[in-house]
């Protein structure tokens, strides 16, 4: 039994987990799916949360979690359970503590996997990106889902072919459509017994909260960012799409190396180039990348041109700090109504 538990993890809240009202409406919609008893499927390109969201939905459910990710590699047996050699046995000696024994049993013994636990115990499975098995792995999920009936491709000694699955057991599936490599076109059998929801990059605001909750940075240096990964995602010009851990990466970077943004220092420019062109070019052809840095060129002149003026303001006198924080809220904030108005 405990070593069948290894795998499993503590249903416990993630660090740093920022729930807007974007995150708030797409938990409380899966978890009404799950409720009525239908797995979770989270399909959207990278970055836009998927993972994380599959690992709060779980916590949520208050029930210990499995986690699997997608192999090209996986049989069933995978993650099933099989034969797997011999059991390997720590002793520790309790009187002369520093000796460790090892004693091996030379006893071939069935190890359960993390999905016949799961199911055994009714224990939430998080199945990550599984579109990157292959289907034929896939297959045992097909009854389990429906007829909540495990198939045991190989029986215990004097045990049931089959395993009847636990009420509490929950299924959580992610996926991405647009992943280039390495991905089966998930069984039509298989995506009808689940709930499918295609997540997008996130809204601004939950945006802007992730890179602040990540990186520590203020408020504005954060809005200055997201500004100009946003304007990038935006042009529509890249062969990924910019992602929110762009606005992490660059946020993280600005906060250890003490740097404030501005026109006058070329590295903040750098480092936007490096992080976005390297972001948005997965095959890195020098082309394309010129294309993003030249792109990232525009947009971060264009955001720094604004938040200029603010600086200047700061200059005028220390009095006037709050005054001019103020205003640069103010101009952020119109930006962004401009931004929903040309949106509507
Ligand atoms: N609600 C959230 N609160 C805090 N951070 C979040 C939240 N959602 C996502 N993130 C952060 O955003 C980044 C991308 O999220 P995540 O890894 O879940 O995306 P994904 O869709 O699974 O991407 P991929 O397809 O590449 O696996 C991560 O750094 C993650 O920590
Ligand atoms: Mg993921």
């Amino acid at each position: 039994m405990i070593d069948e538990m290894t795998t499993v993890l503590e249903p416990s809240a993630l660090p740093d987990f920022v729930e807007t009202s974007y995150i708030k409406d797409l938990t409380n919609r899966a978890l009404c799916y799950i409720g009525a008893g239908f797995p979770v499927h989270l399909r959207g390109p990278s970055g836009t949360g998927k993972t994380t969201l599959a690992m709060h939905l779980a916590s949520r459910i208050e029930r210990p979690v499995v986690m699997i990710h997608g192999d090209e590699e996986f049989s069933t047996s995978d993650l099933v359970g099989g034969e797997h050699g011999y059991r390997i046995r720590k002793v520790v000696d309790r009187f002369i503590s520093r000796v460790l024994k090892t004693e091996e049993d030379m006893v071939k013994r069935w190890v359960d996997n993390r999905l016949t636990v799961a199911c055994k115990y009714g224990f939430t499975l998080v199945y990550d990106e599984f579109t990157r098995s292959r289907p034929e792995a896939n297959n045992i999920l097909l009854s389990i889902l429906q007829e909540k009936m495990m198939d045991l491709p190989v029986a215990r000694d004097g045990d049931e072919p089959y395993l009847k699955v636990h009420p509490n057991f929950t299924a959580i599936f992610t996926s991405n459509p647009e992943e280039y490599a390495g991905v089966h076109r998930s069984q039509d059998a298989l995506r009808d017994r689940m709930i499918t929801m295609d997540l997008d990059h996130f809204d601004y605001d939950t945006e802007l909260a992730i890179t602040q909750a990540k990186s520590r940075l203020t408020k504005q240096d954060c809005q200055l960012i997201v500004n100009i990964v946003r304007g990038l995602r935006e042009s529509g010009k890249c062969e990924f799409a910019p992602t929110v851990r762009g606005c992490i990466m660059i946020a993280k970077t600005l906060k250890v190396r003490k740097l404030t943004p501005s026109r006058a220092n070329n590295v903040f420019m750098q480092m936007c180039q490096d992080i976005l062109a390297s972001e948005t070019s997965r095959v890195g052809s020098k082309t394309n990348q010129d294309k993003v840095k030249q792109i990232v060129r525009e947009i971060v002149i264009q955001e720094l041109g604004s938040n200029e003026t603010v600086t200047a303001a700061v200059k005028v006198g220390q009095n006037d700090f709050h005054k001019a924080d103020a205003e640069r809220e103010i101009v952020q904030e119109n930006k962004q109504k401009e931004k929903s108005l040309i949106e509507i």
